[in-house]
């Protein structure tokens, strides 16, 4: 983990309340797995908590990295009225990312995401596509009109969208895609998934034996770094013990901790 100033190379309103933010600076040549996230604090000398966003992009060849938050408070706003040129003081990249080991050439895998917990799967989509791995997208929105990156997913393998409104893709939520991809699809050799907890719960409902299945937590946090304990959830397997999201995540496996 390192601290820099970051400069944004570019800021987008992708959808409703979205902002995609690019970034560069020494810190991308840390970056290296998806599923961790960056500690990002607020320009603004009233708001002291750093807000943590995940990594959604790493391009090593260009020197950045992509983020795509959506503006849900004082600090995310405040980020998103910055332009290209301006700096962010980054701490990161931290947490425990996504394991990709068990993941060969030819392997089917499922990748289930929710709302803003979809960005990091694009990361991690891009280096399972690069290892040759078949593909699976599920992915839910509320609607048509908050759903983002639709296109580059398809880049990646097979896209399926359900929105709650039913204004695009399957209507309800992501677990009837995934009733319908246990039909059509041999078992997955890994699952991962990162979304609000009803979408986390479905998937350990059907995948909680499975050797690889993955789960990414939101929590809230203050240090991000294991130190405060703002961001504890219980173990699964030792009620007497917790695990900090931050620093033992924010990716468990499916079993690890209660949701
Ligand atoms: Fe401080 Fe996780 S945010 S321990």
């Amino acid at each position: 983990m390192k601290q820099e100033l970051m400069t944004i190379v570019s800021q987008k309103n992708i959808a409703p309340s979205i902002y995609e933010l690019v970034l560069t600076g020494e810190l991308v040549n840390e970056m290296h797995t998806p599923g961790q996230f960056l500690h990002i604090r607020v320009p603004r000398e009233d708001l002291l908590l750093r807000r943590p966003i995940s990594l959604a992009e790493i391009n090593h060849d260009a020197g950045t990295c992509t983020i795509i938050y959506r503006v849900e408070g004082d600090g995310t706003a405040c980020f998103s009225q910055m332009a290209s040129g301006e700096q962010l003081d980054v701490m990161g990249p931290l947490g425990n990312g996504f394991d990709l080991d068990a993941v060969s050439a030819g392997d089917t895998v499922f990748i289930i995401g929710g709302g803003i917990g979809v960005p990091p799967l694009y990361e991690l989509g891009r280096q399972l596509k690069e290892k040759q791995a078949q593909l699976v997208f599920m992915l839910g929105f509320a609607s048509k009109e908050v759903s983002f990156y639709e296109d580059k997913f398809k880049e990646l393998g097979n896209v399926f969208i359900s929105t709650d409104d039913g204004s695009y893709g399957t209507h309800g939520h992501v677990g009837v895609l995934m009733a319908q991809a246990a039909v059509d699809y041999q078992e997955p050799t890994a699952v991962y998934a990162c979304g609000a907890t009803g979408l986390l719960r479905a998937v350990e409902a059907r995948y909680l034996e499975h050797p690889h299945a993955y789960l990414s937590l939101e929590a809230r946090m203050a240090c991000g770094m294991g130190a405060c304990y703002a961001c504890i959830c219980q173990s699964a397997t030792d009620e007497t013990k917790n695990k900090k999201v931050c620093d033992e995540g924010p990716v468990f496996k499916t079993g690890e901790v209660i949701i």
